[in-house]
């Protein structure tokens, strides 16, 4: 496990390395907002050099609540709000990142971004529901979009220096079925929530291998699960009254306290992801931050392979033994083949339905 000491000290030293840029998608809520506020309290209490940070999310509201309390806490930053209509659609996340590029291309050889963060969608154990774009609901907030954000933004996150770090928030270490020849799960005698879950796990894993492949030693890609973190998400009246009921008035009063991450611990340790101990494959750089500890193992099973799939701790919790049911290099490409031709389709306004 990481220590939140050592985690603290990881930001103060990332605060004050450079100035930053960094993106939450998902910022107007829970984890991503936690995060966000990390940054204005790394930034104001550790002597940070500057930061520009845009939140998206649909709800103007929660994004003036939170980016208002990042001006308080750290005057001196610029935090925005980028408004979404529907991030569970590819044109949706197309449409804010050309909104994002534009913005930051004013700042002309300053333009890029240095951490990404995707948090988008917390509804969970919803039926399968397609959207207008013929991909379900919840695989496309919590994988799809996510990996389509990241390709969108790729020119600005290769232009970074920090190295450029990426970090989904989701549900690393999950995987338990794969159907290859059913990805997108459309059968749905096999589709129920954990099984989805188990796909988007696996497909983040694959897809991220290959964003590195193709970047070599450029990025730094991170999934994670963030264990239980008590946010607003879980009052979402998106989510099955079931849930609601059961987590409510029996999971949190037995067990809460136990089991979570406080909501400022779970914020400094998403933060903490943009240290070189998740660095891109040979790109660590122990100078700026001798604090962190040594390289992470990434999803390869060797330390500082680039891709991450992390605990809440910090600590890689690949499930290896699982990509060693199939060859690894044949099943990365028809995951990259499959998000690709998903994105292709949907682009061009057609209804994927692969
Ligand atoms: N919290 C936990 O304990 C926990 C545990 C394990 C995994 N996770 C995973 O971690 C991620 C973040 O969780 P969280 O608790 O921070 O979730 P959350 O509080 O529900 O926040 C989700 C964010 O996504 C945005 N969002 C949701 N649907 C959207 C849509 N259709 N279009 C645009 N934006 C949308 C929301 O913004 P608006 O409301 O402004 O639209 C909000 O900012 C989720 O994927 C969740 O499954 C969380």
């Amino acid at each position: 496990m990481v220590k939140l000491d050592v985690v603290h000290s990881a930001n103060a030293a990332l605060v004050q390395s450079q100035p930053l840029v960094a993106v939450f998608f998902g910022g107007t809520g829970g984890i991503g907002s936690y995060t966000l506020r990390a940054l204005a309290n790394a930034e104001a209490k550790s002597g940070g050099k500057g930061v520009r940070a845009y939140v998206v999310g649909r709800k103007p509201q929660a994004a003036e609540e939170i980016l208002s309390a990042c001006r308080k806490i750290c005057p001196q930053g610029q935090f925005r709000f980028v408004q979404a209509d529907d991030l569970s659609l590819i044109q949706g996340v197309d449409k804010v990142c050309a909104e994002i590029i534009e913005l930051e291309e004013k700042e002309g050889q300053d333009a890029r971004i240095d951490y990404l963060m995707l948090s988008q969608g917390g509804a969970i154990f919803l039926p399968r529901k397609d959207t207008k774009e013929g991909i379900d609901v919840t695989m496309s907030l919590l994988y799809y979009s996510r990996m389509r954000v990241i390709l969108r933004l790729l020119p600005l996150l290769l232009k970074s220096n920090l190295p450029p770090r990426v970090v989904s928030v989701y549900a690393a270490g999950m995987e338990e079925k794969l159907f290859p020849d059913d990805l997108s799960l459309r059968d749905l005698k096999r589709y129920n929530y954990n099984q989805a879950r188990s796909h988007m796990v696996y497909m983040h894993t694959l897809f991220m291998e290959a964003l590195e492949q193709q970047n070599a030693g450029k990025i730094g890609l991170v999934h994670i699960f963030p264990g239980l973190v008590l946010g607003p998400g879980f009052q979402n009246p998106e989510l099955p009254s079931w849930f609601r009921f059961i987590w409510r008035f029996i999971f949190v009063p037995l067990f809460g306290k136990m089991l979570t991450v406080p909501t400022e611990e779970s914020g400094a340790r998403m933060l903490s992801l943009a240290s070189p101990r998740y660095a891109p494959k040979g790109g660590a750089d122990f100078k700026k931050d001798e604090g962190i500890g040594g390289l992470a193992t990434g999803t390869d099973g060797t330390p500082g392979s680039g891709v991450y799939a992390l605990s809440w701790e910090g600590e890689s919790n690949i499930k290896l033994k699982a990509y060693e049911k199939f060859n690894k290099d044949e099943m990365r490409k028809k995951v990259y083949d499959h998000t690709m031709n998903a994105f292709e389709v949907t682009a061009q306004g057609g209804v994927f339905t692969e």
